[in-house]
């Protein structure tokens, strides 16, 4: 079913291991490619260096059927592979919203040349619409047996190996007809089992994924500026979102108020799509995500002032726990990460932070290496006078007042991520904070 195609997949990081490893469990051959020699070293001994669930486990049948292994070696990448896949990184420039795209030129820059034979390239990472059009020109003249692709990714951390196994939709930005069949022929699987398949022109397929982002970014945004908008008269946005969720033209996804979005997508792809466009000449086509990013920074101060005045309105030596580094349960990736984002203001507010994570501990000392953190839950929770649930894991949509009695030294704590059913914890004595949500209709709430 595969057609015999070799496969590579250059970059191997969130996206690029799922991407091998979920190719190499369909079937075929796969040499992953990464510029980190220690990565390529784990990951061929089975050791998956990010948290992803279920990717483990693929990575290890892949390695132990002698369909997936890694190496450092464009060489080898160029002599094997009938399609290469770029999955390098695209991070935010430090200087501006643009997109950096030195990762994903050094990858067709260090393969280029190498290439003898016939091959498509097929681009995978999030790029600013007019990249994979100059990459093509680029690529014509330099090897005219090898032709590009744009083939953008939608998984989500944390639902990555479903993601990229059942995709809802494929989008495959061609040049040519040969192209399109060969993405055809690499994805047989999961189109014969429903995903949607899109051949589009290599812009839309760019346009494709950064459109999806900024529309996500904007309704997340959206709700969150609702949340703004009842804080200040009175309102539930957590009712609020139901209601409006239950206009089928609405829906409820992506409709819940809280902390915001973070990681290492949303972010940067929004500030890279305003960049884009106005290069472009049509920034106030999209200025509006001016305010869709204002807005969601905004909830993360938010967060700090409601902790504060939990505080009595000085937060000098207050031990504050927050639970949650990741940007979002499922990862355990921290890029952006709004709960670190809070943790480092209410530090610089002179709180005494600890900070706990069921799986984003480690990126998180490496990332923000002044942060206090704990091992533990129990020892997070011990003593403090605020808790704030910053990431919904499903341990801490877990917690109930009663987990934490005799450990906290003081019964507050907020809510950013909607997760916890405010009743038993006011029931139980504490101060229930949650975004969104007026402090007189808390009082309301609560003396009904
Ligand atoms: N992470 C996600 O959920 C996700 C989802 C969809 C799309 N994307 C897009 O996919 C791309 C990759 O994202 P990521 O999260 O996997 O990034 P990442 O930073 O985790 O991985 C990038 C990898 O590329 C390697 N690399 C850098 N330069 C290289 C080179 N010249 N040759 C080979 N390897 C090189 C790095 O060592 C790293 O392992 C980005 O454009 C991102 O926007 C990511």
């Amino acid at each position: 079913m595969n057609g015999g195609l070799r496969l590579t997949v250059l970059g191997a990081g969130y996206l690029g291991i799922t991407h091998a490893a979920c190719m190499a469990s369909l079937g075929f051959e796969v040499l992953g490619v990464d510029t980190d020699r220690g990565k390529v070293g784990q990951l061929n001994t089975g050791h998956l260096p990010i948290y992803e669930p279920g990717l483990g486990k693929l990575l290890r049948s892949g390695l132990d059927a002698g369909r997936l292994r890694f190496t450092t070696s464009y060489q080898e990448a160029a002599a094997f592979g009938d399609v290469h896949f770029i999955c390098t990184g695209t991070p935010q420039r430090p200087d501006s919203g643009h997109a950096d795209l030195s990762q994903v030129h050094a990858c067709v820059a260090a393969l280029a040349p190498l290439l003898d034979r016939p091959c498509l390239i097929a681009g995978k990472s999030t790029v600013p619409v007019g990249t994979a059009r100059r990459l093509a020109a680029e690529l014509a003249s330099a090897c005219p047996g090898a032709e590009l692709a744009w083939n953008p990714e939608f998984l989500r951390e944390g639902t990555a190996v479903a993601d990229t196994l059942s995709p809802d939709r494929i989008v495959a930005g061609v040049t040519s007809r040969r192209a399109e069949e060969i993405l055809r022929q690499v994805y047989a699987r999961p189109i014969a089992a429903g995903s949607a398949f899109f051949a589009t022109d290599l812009e839309t397929a760019e346009l494709a994924k950064t459109a999806a982002n900024a529309f996500l970014a904007t309704k997340i945004s959206f709700i969150n500026a609702m949340a703004e908008v009842c804080e200040a008269a009175g309102g539930d946005v957590r009712s609020l979102a139901q209601i409006l969720g239950a206009d089928p033209r609405i829906g409820q996804a992506f409709l819940r108020a809280g902390l915001g979005f973070g990681g290492g997508c949303l972010p940067k792809d929004v500030r890279a799509f305003v960049a884009r466009a106005k290069d472009l000449g049509v920034g106030d086509a999209v200025g509006f995500l001016h305010e869709v990013d204002a807005i969601n920074l905004r909830r993360r101060t938010r967060a700090a002032d409601l902790t504060l005045e939990l505080a009595g309105g000085n937060l000098a030596g207050v031990p504050v726990c927050i639970l949650g580094a990741a940007f979002k349960p499922g990862s355990d990736d921290v890029r952006d990460s709004p709960a670190l984002d809070v943790a480092q203001i209410l530090t610089g507010m002179g709180a005494s932070v600890t900070v706990y994570d069921p799986a984003a501990l480690d990126n998180a000392r490496r990332a923000r290496p002044e942060l206090c953190y704990a091992a533990t839950l129990a020892e997070a929770t011990q003593d403090a006078h605020v808790v704030l649930l910053l990431t919904e894991w499903p341990e801490f949509a877990a917690l109930t007042p009663g987990s934490l009695e005799g450990i906290v030294a003081r019964r507050n704590i907020i809510d950013a991520r909607s997760a916890l059913d405010p009743a038993p914890w006011r029931e139980a004595g504490w101060q229930f904070r949650a975004l969104g949500v007026a402090q007189d209709t808390v009082a309301t709430a609560d003396s009904a």
